[in-house]
Order: C-alpha cells, then structure tokens, then sequence
C-alpha cells in the first residue's frame, strides 16, 4: 500500500486531524457556556494554571513561549500575564477566534495562530523565529498522529538552552471506562494506531464543574452532543520521552502524579483543594498525570 504523506503526516492522518478540528470547533461553544466572564476573570488578575506547571515553567518573565494545541486561549493568556511572551498554536477555528477576543476583552496581549500544529512546527522551524520555551499541556499529546515529528519539531523551534514542558493525562488512566473497568478497546502500548468515537469530544466541562471553570460554573450548555467524530493516538509514556530523547532533546525532569487537575473524567473522583481530582477511596493510587521537562543543549 502507498501511504502519500504532507511533510511527515500521512495524508490519511491529515484526514482524521481535519475532523478533530470539526468537532473541537463544535464543542467550544458548549465548553465556554459554563464559564462565568472570563474575561473579567483575567482581568482582574485570575488565572486558570495550576501549580504543577507554574512550578515547572518558573520565572517566564520577558521570555518567548509558544504554546502549543491552546485551546481557546485561556491558559495562554494566563501565562503571558506572568509576563511571557506568548503564542498560541491551535487546529480549532472556533477556539483560536475565541482566544483572540478574550485577549482582546482581557487586554492581555497574545498572538493566536490557527494551524495545525504539524504545519505551524515546519513553517516555524524552516523560518527564522525561535521559542525560549515552547509548552503543552492536558489533553495535547492524545490528539498527535507522529509522536516522531511532533517531537523534532519543538527542538527545531526551540533557542538552544531552550526548554519543552509537558503537563498531561497520564496514558495509563485511559485504559479505564467511565466506571473504572478495564476499557478493553484501549491498548496502552497503542503505537499511535487511532481510536476513533463516533461521539466526538464531549463537554467535559459540564462534567467537571467549577474545577475547569475558575472564573465561575454555569449550567450553560445542557446535554451537548457532537455531530463530528474524533481520533486519538495513544502514545505510552516511554514513546513520548524516547521521541524528545531521539530529537536531541535532554530529559532534566519526569514526574508522575496520583491525581489529575481539573477534569473530572471517571465516576466518583474527589476533588480536592485546587482541582486537584483523585480516583474514589476504594481504588489504589493511580498515575493520572505526569509531568517532564526537555532541554535544547546551548
Ligand atoms: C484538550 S485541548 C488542550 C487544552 C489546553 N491545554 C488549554 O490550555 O486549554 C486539545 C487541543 O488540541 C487541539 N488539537 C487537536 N489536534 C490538533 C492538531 N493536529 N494541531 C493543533 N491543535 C490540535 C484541539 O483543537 C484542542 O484545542
């Protein structure tokens, strides 16, 4: 079989990532109804970061940051009033126009790129313009069809002394269903093979409450349902580190956590101060998240 390829990305792949942009742009509108004006929120100085990568990314002051797959733009716009100077990259339509208003709502300045992330890494990379910093979290690495590519990319855009930092769901939590039983459709060691759901993505921040909505939950949407199926990669852990590792990048940090922030994403999670959800007090401690950071050599 010939396998016809954009750049690195097989065609095929470029496919399945332009319908998750149709059912990411569907689902924002839902997303966004829950959450109080988030513009005033940001305004008067709230942010919607976590700790976990407050702590990792450290003094950003007056340094470049691209950050990569941003959603609607609120954590972008979270971190360059830390005093970054930040771009948002993202597939989503809706999100990216979204993400531009609220800069422009908030007063906090970004700059918003609709793109794939594929296609933003090689135009970057072949231009002139590099990131001290280049970051990813919650939710990213799942939507990547080329762990490989995606990988060289960021330490092609990345100033030497430069650094990656990923915040994610920790692949091992989606081996589990809604009720913590072993989802037998899911192979953890999934070689980046899709796994396609006719239901697209969800409103998991109807489900979440005011953990993913920190200006303010609203009831917003109800029963929100996507006509646009979506595709998964899942990439176990050790692929993604040998990926940067493989790219010239050097591992200073690795970190696994026994919660998730924010989402609240299997039956019965208890949330604790700041976000911070865990599995019900019957289960063991599971790694939900983790965390590393990646360095260009000077
Ligand atoms: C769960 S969200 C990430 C949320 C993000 N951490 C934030 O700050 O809000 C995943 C994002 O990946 C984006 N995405 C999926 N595939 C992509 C691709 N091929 N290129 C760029 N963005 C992509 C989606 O549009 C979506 O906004």
């Amino acid at each position: 079989m010939v396998t016809l390829r954009q750049g690195n990305v097989s065609m095929q792949n470029k496919h399945l990532h332009e319908e998750n942009r149709r059912s990411w742009n569907a689902v924002l509108d839902a997303h966004n109804s829950h959450k109080h004006d988030q513009a005033a929120f940001l305004r008067d100085g709230g942010s919607t970061l976590f700790p976990e990568e407050i702590g990792l990314l450290g003094d950003i002051t007056a340094r470049t940051l691209v950050h990569l797959q941003c959603n609607a733009g609120q954590d972008s716009l979270s971190l360059a009033a830390r005093g970054a100077l930040v771009t948002g990259v993202d597939i989503s339509d809706t999100a990216i126009d979204f993400a531009r208003q609220l800069s422009v709502d908030s007063g906090i300045p970004a700059a918003f790129h609709r793109a794939d992330v594929y296609d933003w890494l090689a135009a970057t990379a072949a231009g002139q313009e590099r990131f001290d910093i280049v970051f990813s979290s919650y939710g990213a690495v799942v939507w990547l069809s080329d762990i490989g590519t995606w990988a060289r990319g960021i330490a092609q855009v990345l100033t030497p002394g430069g650094r990656f930092v990923l915040v994610e769901f920790h692949p091992f939590a989606s081996m589990f269903d809604w009720d913590w039983h072993l989802d037998q459709s899911y192979s953890y060691f999934g070689a980046g093979r899709p796994n396609s759901f006719e239901h697209g993505i969800g409103d998991y921040v109807a489900m979440s409450g005011s953990a993913l909505a920190p200006s303010g939950f609203l009831e917003g949407v109800q029963d929100f349902s996507n006509p646009h199926p979506g595709h998964e990669f899942q990439w176990p852990v050790s692929e993604v580190m040998q990926a940067l590792i493989d790219a010239g990048l050097r591992l200073r940090s690795f970190s696994e956590y026994p919660y998730s922030n924010g989402g609240k994403l299997w039956r019965d999670m208890r949330e604790e101060p700041g976000g911070r959800m865990f599995p019900p007090e019957s289960l063991p401690s599971l790694p939900l998240m983790y965390s590393l950071v990646a360095e260009k050599a000077v």
